[in-house]
């Protein structure tokens, strides 16, 4: 049997990994910039994570959401805390685009409306509700179409008043991401995210906050959309959640009064998935990781304002952007060939850098000096080429 054939991948086997680096399988060391998506949170193999989950799988790994796992109550406790929100209630499953699933399954339930909002550039998973949340025509089938979702501009507030005015009591929920990711790394403004909450109060709409790439301390604050000083209904989280073990959740606001059955799964909050998660809890706090993802985050801003050929460097944290010119388009090719460096992408021209939050100054400086040979190197070519 042949694998099924979906993904564009670079021509590396890894096979070890350790902090912010990585090793393939011919003794070949690589810094990770990307994380693998943004789901390295503390660092490759943390020892702490390793250890926390070889001493839960020596005792059980799995048993299903029929009887009592005190470590979700653990994690549900220690979740609220580092993340402030109490008060709120946690649900456990497996994937980001399950974690938006249920969001806006809920907010549906709770408001028993259909219109869904979403916006420009957004990515919110594969799944039938998130992917036709998301807008990329690529990813959605016919059998994803739907005209419960309206796309909106991104931070266009006048836009988005005019369509609460215009479809009032139909609109269910507004999803957003506090940073689109797959989108090139765009910071919702914070004037943005405050008018959604007003006019969800106004209106009697869910604010869902996919916190699934920009969250879990990504941004410096736990959840990006904390910036803007307001709570949202729902937050959506995964990726950075388990540090490489599936993970996902949605922890909703004590407006959703539970009732059984309304949303469910097999896996999801399995004792083993439980162990992860807390363990990249405890090292965030521990290693006062938030912190670190800002001061590592600004140095690493401040260094790429300084490079000449990089525009509209952005991003909050380690959650960084940058816009490629054409004649540099093999930048990112030749950082991971040459410089041995792994960074991620946004079509059609953006770097997204999304390391481990424990990543070292040093290692940003290193990604400095090579991200500025690489330049170099590609502007004298093509000064050559044009003599
Ligand atoms: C903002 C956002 N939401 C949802 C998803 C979907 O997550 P998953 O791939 O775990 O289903 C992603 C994945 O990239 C994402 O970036």
């Amino acid at each position: 049997m042949n694998l099924f054939d979906v993904y564009p991948i670079n021509d590396v086997t890894i096979v070890k990994a350790k902090g912010s680096y990585v090793w393939d399988d011919k003794g070949e060391q690589y810094l990770d910039l990307y994380g693998g998506h943004a789901v390295i949170s503390i660092g490759h193999t943390h020892p702490h994570w390793v250890k926390r989950m070889e001493e839960q799988l020596e005792k059980i790994a799995f048993y299903s959401n029929s009887v009592k796992i005190p470590l979700q109550t653990e994690l549900a406790q220690k979740l609220g805390k580092i993340s402030g929100k109490e008060d709120y209630q946690l649900f456990l499953c497996n994937s980001g685009a399950e974690a938006n699933e249920n969001a806006l399954k809920l907010a549906s339930f709770h408001n028993g409306r259909k219109k869904i909002i979403a916006f420009s550039k957004s990515f919110h998973g594969r799944t039938s509700l998130a992917v036709a949340a998301t807008d990329n025509k690529n990813y959605v089938a016919p059998v994803n179409e739907t005209s419960n979702v309206i796309f909106l501009p991104f931070n266009d507030e006048q836009a988005l008043e005019d369509c609460f005015k215009e479809n009032g009591k139909k609109i269910s929920s507004v999803i957003i991401e506090g940073i689109q990711g797959v989108g090139g790394i765009n910071v919702a403004s914070e004037n943005f995210l405050r008018k959604i909450r007003i006019l969800c109060d106004e209106y009697g709409a869910v604010y869902i906050a996919d916190s699934v790439q920009c969250g879990y301390g990504r941004s410096g604050k736990f959840f990006s959309h904390d910036f803007a000083g307001v709570n949202a209904d729902i937050y959506t989280m995964a990726k950075g959640m388990g540090n490489g073990f599936p993970v996902a959740g949605i922890i909703v606001s004590p407006i959703f009064k539970p009732k059984h059955f309304i949303l469910g799964t097999t896996f999801g909050g399995n004792h083993l998935a439980c162990a992860a998660a807390l363990a990249v809890l405890e090292v965030i706090e521990e290693e006062k990781l938030m912190g670190n993802a800002v001061m590592v985050g600004k140095y690493l801003k401040d260094e790429l304002e300084n490079i000449l050929q990089l525009k509209n460097i952005r991003g909050r944290g380690l959650m960084i952007g940058f816009d490629v010119p054409e004649e540099l388009k093999d930048l990112r090719k030749n950082l991971l060939w040459n410089q041995k460096i792994f960074t991620g992408e946004a079509k059609p021209n953006v770097i997204r850098l999304l390391p481990s939050l424990a990543l070292k100054k040093r290692d940003a400086e290193q990604f400095v000096d090579a991200i500025t040979e690489e330049i170099q190197n590609l502007v004298s070519v093509e000064n050559t080429v044009n003599q």
